[in-house]
């Protein structure tokens, strides 16, 4: 039997992962089925009847261990050929470290690094030639940052992770892109309770998740390692490669 080209998905059931999914097939003709993956059961479904292209819903919390055996099995027992795997589930809270909850701090590490980490040691084996990963990481990434510690510190380690590897697997040709968006209009900022929405600041710069996706999947076509959409998060970008970060931190200090 000939093996099955799919595509992983995760945080599929809303925002940035829900518009991978959509834009997906007019990047890759080659997919057979696409693999979505999130706890709502419903989101994913109503998702698969949008799509051109087979969706496979695995409902799982990638902050519970076992749920992974699910999708270890699932990968033993197919015969597949992962052509891309995209890392979009991940969550943030505003606020003074010391004041956020347990579960909201721990909750973070687990979801933006730890589960990003598992999923790509598991699905990379079951990568061949050509493959691409992409990993949503955030420009949060870029520098530290006071009331957004935990955030930014776990998307500065899907940064990093994101470019090493990359490095690691160049030479079977498997290429891995960092997205590093600055705000984009989805549900993340409505469950963060953040201020944001209110400000005119996000009039400026909240982008919009159709236009990040469809850079970031252009880049990855590029095999460019990273993705930074709009001229203002380019600019902050040198800026934050420019200025050393405790200026930036004294600067920030007065209206973040
Ligand atoms: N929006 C922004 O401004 C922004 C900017 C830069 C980077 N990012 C990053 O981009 C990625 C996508 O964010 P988004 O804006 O699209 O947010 P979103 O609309 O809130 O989507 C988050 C996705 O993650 C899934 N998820 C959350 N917890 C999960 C868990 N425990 N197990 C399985 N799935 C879980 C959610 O699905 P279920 O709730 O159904 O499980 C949902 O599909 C995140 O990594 C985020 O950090 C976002």
């Amino acid at each position: 039997m000939k093996r099955k080209n799919i595509a992983i998905v995760t945080g599929a059931s809303s925002g940035m992962g829900k518009e991978f999914v959509l834009q997906l097939p007019d990047y890759c003709t080659k997919i057979d089925e696409i693999w979505v993956i999130a706890r709502r059961e419903d989101r994913l479904n109503a998702l698969a009847k949008k799509s051109h292209v087979k969706l496979v819903p695995i409902i799982m919390d990638l902050q519970n261990n076992k749920d992974y055996d699910k999708l270890k099995e699932k990968l033993k027992s197919e015969k597949i050929n992962i052509r891309f795997l995209i890392n979009s589930a991940g969550f943030g809270v505003h606020g003074y470290f010391e004041e956020q909850k347990e579960n909201e701090v721990f909750g973070m590490v687990d979801l933006n690094c730890s589960a990003l980490t598992k999923i790509t040691h598991l699905c990379l084996p079951y990568m061949g030639t050509n493959a691409r990963i992409i990993n949503m990481a955030s420009s949060a990434a870029f520098f530290p940052q006071k009331r957004f510690a935990v955030y930014a510190a776990s998307k500065s380690y899907v940064l990093s992770f994101s470019r090493a590897l990359n490095v690691e697997t160049k030479d079977r040709k498997v290429y891995v892109t960092a997205v590093c968006p600055g705000p984009v209009d989805t549900e993340f900022f409505k469950k963060d309770n953040c201020d944001i929405n209110k400000t005119f600041y996000k009039r400026i710069v909240m982008a919009k998740p159709e236009k990040v996706v469809s850079l970031a999947l252009r880049d990855s076509a590029q095999k460019k390692e990273l993705s930074i959409y709009g001229s203002m998060m380019n600019a902050f970008y040198m800026t934050t490669k420019l200025i050393p970060h405790r200026i930036l931190l004294f600067i920030t200090k007065f209206f973040l």
